[in-house]
């Protein structure tokens, strides 16, 4: 088995601490409740779709948490306006709902009856088709409300909506006269942005036939997502990263958006959509233009987004004969359970999805961004549906220190310097570097110094749409996307769609299980170019073991530290019944086959999985023997370095104790545990 050279080092955990300073806001994209921060702009917000799910689950939710932060101005309503009959009242009591409407939905530790009342109270609901007569008895419902709120006139317009309705609910709005008003009209306008280059451009000229760019908020929730917003606090704000910040430093960049959710009964939408329309094109493309582009004159959202358009306008275009080599797709097929039956539907058998679909619901893409400051930088995005965890990271790694100064030490290799962005659902920022092991040789350990929100940050549980619509009413862009920025993310896309639909990808899906790590060609894209996806372990994928389960943190982080990625080929024998037992392992990509001392196949384990979790706590001999049933790509943790973390931190050698004797039911003693 190909293991890298192990060290004897204690694994040290250095800890960032982050001072913060609420005085120092250095731009609002941010909401905090500490009255620091000016009120909304007074509106009426006219919610198209509100019948939908978008309204229940993510405004009604992020509007309540803004009128309990005092962040809503008073002079505020809403128009709902959905098709059926239904009273305003019988709306809001379905809005507000404890199974299926606020009660449910809202994201607060405690529920504030009062506040939810004030805001459900200023709902109205409006039955109304698409057409102007219907219409103009909405503008007559907004002309009341704005004289008795006191709003000014302005109004908000949000189309919660399929975009197939958005250009003739330009026009109808138009028709109805709305923008001869008084105050300023805005229109949110919710993703897909078109699907496919040409109907995103025939639906910016649907919209600004009779509207403005600058009233046109064209919305991306990533870019709501605190994490989001601090990519670019973080490049800007630090002198010590900008400098570093190219194609001198960096040796490529990883940007992860996994997801364990199957399409969750969207099949319908899904099918015709695929990871590269529903997550690359707008959500992956956004923070690699964060990420990369170069820093603004100033934080004005025209500045922004002018260099953020530069940034995706630079990413080079593939032509259509180019894209199998630097785009892998995927779909997941069913899960199986012990008895070989299948435990959970692959997508061709999920609900309202074509039975020989070749919609993609995983892609992995290698990308170049033709400008002097990345030229020759690969920039690597994964993303798909049913993988094994859930977790959103982008990976900047550090070109390696040379390693010929280290010739005749102990270090036969370097780890390059990786600053890890965790974006959810960790969320904080993490720099890995080397540091040497206590002691008379010359050893390195991987170490980390970590922040994380969490910790330094009072924790608000926002839905990601307040700051949006809170920016949205005050006429803030930075955070909406623009129509040529859609634009050049649709044909960076584009050729690959082109590709896909020419050559259906038929018998080759499914290619993934779901609960694994997507297809194989995936770890092959990038391996090529002689590098690794960086898998961040989060403390949750380790709970999946009986032996972490409900661990302390601080324990979780320590043993993700000390794990060390190992492979084995097809059919190698990973342990064998009686050796002595010495380490754990996780499964990150791959299957094993354990057979009992008899040599009878007991079960199979895959991706995520755990296996020889009691060697950390005696070294009993082995009880099966693991054979690898497929090339599988592992990580090891060694007894020696656990015990050296328990050594480091005895009070959970107690709780591991415990941990034996009530879920594995061994008596193991301190001595033993510690043992190397
Ligand atoms: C949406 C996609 O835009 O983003 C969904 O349509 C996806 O398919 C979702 O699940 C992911 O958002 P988040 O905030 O959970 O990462």
């Amino acid at each position: 088995m190909l293991c890298p050279r192990q060290s004897t080092s204690t694994p040290l955990v250095l800890h960032l601490s982050i001072v913060t300073d609420s005085a120092k806001v250095i731009r609002s994209f941010s909401l905090d409740s500490s009255g620091t921060q000016p009120q909304s702009e007074p509106c009426i917000m006219v919610i198209f779709g509100a019948t939908g799910d978008l309204t229940k689950r993510l405004l009604v939710p992020a509007l309540y948490n803004l009128i309990c932060d005092g962040l809503l101005n008073e002079h505020f309503a809403i128009v709902a306006v959905g098709r059926g009959d239904m009273t305003s009242e019988q709306f809001r009591e379905k809005i507000g709902g404890s199974e299926d409407g606020l009660r449910n939905f809202h994201t607060r530790r405690e529920f504030d009856e009062a506040k939810a009342n004030e805001l459900l109270s200023r709902i109205h609901f409006v039955s109304a088709n698409i057409d102007a007569g219907d219409f103009r008895k909405v503008k007559e419902e907004v002309a009341q409300l704005d004289a008795k709120y006191q709003t000014g006139g302005n109004v908000l317009f949000y189309f919660a909506m399929a975009p197939k309705f958005f250009g003739i609910l330009c026009d109808t709005l138009y028709d109805a006269g709305f923008q001869d008003d008084r105050g300023w009209k805005r229109i949110i306008v919710e993703k897909p942005f078109g699907t496919d280059l040409s109907s995103a451009q025939q639906l910016n000229k649907e919209i600004l036939k009779h509207w403005n760019e600058d009233q046109i908020y064209r919305i991306d929730h990533y870019l709501g997502k605190e994490t989001v917003q601090n990519l670019l606090a973080f490049r800007f704000s630090n002198g010590m990263f900008e400098p570093l910040w190219n194609r001198s430093y960096i040796d490529n960049i990883q940007f992860n958006v996994c997801e364990a959710v199957d399409v969750q009964g969207r099949g319908g939408y899904y099918d015709s959509s695929g990871v590269l329309r529903d997550m690359m094109q707008n959500h992956m493309f956004q923070m690699l233009a964060y990420l990369c582009m170069e820093p603004p004159g100033s934080l004005t959202a025209d500045s922004i987004r002018n260099e953020k358009a530069k940034l995706l306008q630079s990413v080079r275009i593939y032509d259509r004969n180019e894209v199998p080599q630097h785009v892998v797709r995927g779909q997941y097929g069913p899960s199986y359970d012990e008895n070989g039956n299948i435990a959970k539907p692959g997508y061709r058998q999920e609900k309202d999805v074509d039975p020989n679909s070749s919609t993609e619901t995983f892609a992995a893409a290698r990308f170049f961004i033709d400008n002097w400051r990345w030229n020759g930088v690969p920039i690597y995005l994964r993303s798909g549906k049913a993988l094994w965890k859930r977790g959103t990271e982008i990976v900047v790694e550090f070109k390696k220190a040379p390693e010929a100064i280290f010739r005749g030490t102990e270090v036969d290799q370097l780890e390059p310097n990786r600053l890890v962005f965790h974006i959810q659902p960790s969320q904080g920022i993490e720099l890995l570097f080397q540091a040497k092991v206590p002691g008379p040789s010359l050893q390195l350990q991987k170490v980390d110094m970590r922040f994380s929100y969490g910790d330094a940050f009072k924790a608000s549980r926002y839905t990601g749409y307040e700051v949006m619509l809170y920016q949205c009413t005050r006429g803030d862009a930075t955070l909406f996307s623009r129509g040529d920025l859609v634009e050049a993310a649709w044909r960076i896309a584009q050729p690959i769609l082109d590709c896909w639909q020419s050559t259906p990808a038929g018998d080759a899906f499914p290619n993934y299980m779901r609960g694994t790590w997507g297809p194989p060609a995936a770890g092959d894209l990038i391996e090529r170019d002689g590098r690794r996806w960086f898998e961040v372990v989060t403390p949750d994928v380790l709970e999946r073991s009986p032996m972490f389960l409900g661990a302390d943190p601080l324990l979780l982080n320590s043993v993700i530290m000390a794990l060390r990625p190992c492979s084995a080929e097809k059919g190698e024998t990973i342990l064998r019944h009686g050796d002595p037992s010495k380490e754990m392992y996780m499964i990150l990509r791959g299957e094993v086959d354990v057979f009992d001392k008899h040599g009878h196949l007991v079960k199979t384990l895959k991706d995520g999985e755990v296996f020889g979790e009691i060697g950390l706590l005696m070294s009993t001999p082995r009880t099966a023997t693991i054979v690898a049933k497929t090339q599988c790509d592992l990580f090891v943790l060694e007894k020696k370095d656990f015990s050296r973390i328990l050594r480091d931190y005895p009070q959970f050698a107690e709780a591991m104790i415990a941990v034996a004797k009530d879920r594995y039911d061994l008596i193991v003693s301190n001595e033993e545990l510690m043992a190397h």
